[in-house]
């Protein structure tokens, strides 16, 4: 199957890019692992940053100040001031597609607080944000004429040269392989915080699939040891307590009664806290009780129901216990904006490590960032495909991947993968989550080590090729393995704390490492870590390869 352009991801940076990258002439796809709605983004409830006019400088400069200061040290001015002066444009056009953010009595676009922010700038619909601006992003791809195309799990990319061809997926409905030919692919497959599983806001199948795929491309990963935790989920479903009810006025308070930290602090600083208290034996709660009902139904109805039909709990009369909680991942594929070292392959969002959050990102800027950058990939993806033809696909790795997965069909297997997968996400949270040692980080080193060559004799017991879990689930949990293990690598290198990365064993921030390390695959299952190289070595090193 041929295509100008393929987007794969249908979160919201993957919806804009296909959005973007349509136009009346050309062919656009949008791959999806699973159910098109069925994102990260959907979930994002709390809102979307943006200082709504475009000339008043001050408040842009200020969005921009408090989004460089929360990166600390790790953020990228350039990518970071074009999300900010993009955002009055992206609220508009998301409007224009058919999002009906709350406002006042005048008609004015209401905006709350977040944390980390220093005016309110966050623009909501309820606190169901993420699947509103979802949702009228699908109806303006299907209007327009985009494919979609659910239930396929990419394998790998088509390469030829240092070309993207196309992608090699899993048609996951028949377990066939298939080869979609394309002059231009954009990555936008989300983050990697569902391999905590158990401890995570993410669905458990967010497990980077992309970035093994970046990997095994030669790209590299960036900064993959900064993992956001959100200071509030259900303490037993995980289930996300929105920033927007802390913005609201909600309280944290610990099982004396006490309140132990401004509610409004960044989200490592408050995640941290949370989990000071818990070692030293207390809950913690949330309490908006002093809101009221109708105020908490008004503004926070998803949560007010989900609280009352997983917890039991009636906001406006209990707390609720709660917990910090993987949410979204700063790491990612290096890319310069948008553009990777791929010829004619673009990513964003979230799988993306364009430095606009660096070591820690700003609540209600993941939003902004899946739409601006999605914004700009479509583009550059739909420009490339008009410049360049379609390149051929190398047939030796698509029968590479046909032979992977007639051997996992193969044979029997006695070990419970799915087991596996939640041993994973608890060795990750206890061993390389919000607080981590050197102890820890080798501890955890150690059973990946294992646990990756155990992935790599699985095998279905069902051989059924029809809509085969199994077979997904093997090959996300050899996913993740390759994920936790560039993790790990990161975050035993960066012997300092910054942002969401806390060492107890080097509590202090140090000025040697104001730079991010970045991960590459020398050959399967060996992994490369450095510094990155300032784009001027690149460049020169560039100059001298293309000279050989
Ligand atoms: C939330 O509503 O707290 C999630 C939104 C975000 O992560 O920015």
């Amino acid at each position: 199957m041929i295509y100008d352009v393929i987007v794969v991801g249908s979160g919201i940076a993957g919806l804009m890019a296909a959005i973007e990258a349509k136009d009346e002439n050309n062919k656009v796809a949008l791959i999806s692992k699973s159910n098109v709605f069925k994102s990260n983004s959907s979930m994002a409830s709390g809102g979307i940053n943006a200082v709504l006019d475009i000339n008043n400088t001050d408040e842009i400069n200020k969005h921009i100040q408090d989004t460089f200061n929360s990166a600390k040290g790790l953020g990228n001015k350039k990518a970071i001031t074009y999300m900010c002066k993009q955002a009055s444009t992206i609220i508009e056009k998301l409007i224009e597609y058919g999002v009906d953010f709350d406002r006042d009595e005048n008609n004015k676009i209401l905006q709350r607080p977040f944390g980390g922010g220093s005016s309110n700038r966050t623009c909501y619909v309820g606190d169901k944000t993420g699947s509103a601006i979802t949702l009228s992003l699908i109806k303006k791809a299907r209007t327009i004429g985009i494919t979609f195309l659910p239930n396929n799990f990419i394998l790998n990319l088509a390469k030829y040269q240092d070309r993207v061809s196309g992608v090699v997926s899993l048609n996951k409905e028949t377990s066939q392989v298939m080869i979609y030919s394309s002059k231009s692919v954009v990555l936008a497959g989300g983050g990697y915080a569902g391999i905590y599983r158990g401890y995570s806001t993410n669905a458990p199948d967010y497990t980077g699939d992309l970035l093994a795929v970046a990997l095994r491309a030669g790209l590299c990963l960036k900064d993959m040891e900064f993992v956001q935790f959100h200071p509030t989920g259900f303490v037993k479903t995980n289930y996300l307590v929105t920033e927007a009810a802390r913005g609201e006025g909600g309280y944290l308070v610990n099982s004396e009664g006490n309140r132990f930290i401004d509610e409004l602090e960044t989200r490592d600083k408050v995640a941290r806290a949370i989990l000071k208290e818990q070692l030293e034996g207390k809950k913690v709660f949330i309490d908006l009780r002093h809101l009221g009902l109708e105020k908490i139904q008004q503004k926070l109805p998803s949560l007010y129901n989900a609280a009352l039909m997983q917890s039991g709990v009636e906001l406006s009369k209990e707390l609720l216990e709660i917990k910090p909680v993987a949410h979204y991942t700063m790491g990612g594929v290096d890319v310069n904006m948008t553009e990777s070292d791929l010829k004619g392959l673009f990513i964003c969002g979230e799988m993306a490590s364009n430095g606009v959050h660096g070591a820690n990102r700003l609540g209600g800027n993941s939003l902004l960032e899946g739409c601006v950058f999605g914004k700009l990939a479509g583009n550059k993806a739909k420009e490339f495909s008009k410049e360049f033809e379609y390149a051929p696909i190398d047939y030796n790795t698509v029968i590479k991947d046909i032979e992977m997965i007639d051997f996992i069909f193969s044979s029997d297997t006695s070990k419970n993968f799915n087991a596996i997968r939640i041993s994973l996400g608890k060795c990750l949270f206890e061993k390389a989550g919000i607080i981590k040692n050197e102890k820890s980080l080798t501890l955890a080193f150690d059973y990946i080590k294992y646990l990756r060559q155990i992935s790599y004799t699985l095998h279905c017991i069902n051989k059924e090729k029809n809509n085969n879990v199994e077979l997904t689930a093997i090959l996300e949990l050899r996913n993740a393995l390759e994920i936790s293990e560039a993790i790990i690598l990161s975050a035993q290198k960066r012997c300092e704390s910054r942002g969401a990365h806390y060492r107890e064993d080097y509590p202090e921030t140090l000025k040697k490492f104001d730079k991010s390390f970045v991960v590459k695959e020398l050959k399967k299952g060996f992994f490369k870590i450095s510094f990155k190289e300032n784009d001027l070595v690149k460049k020169i090193k560039n100059l001298f390869i293309n000279k050989e």
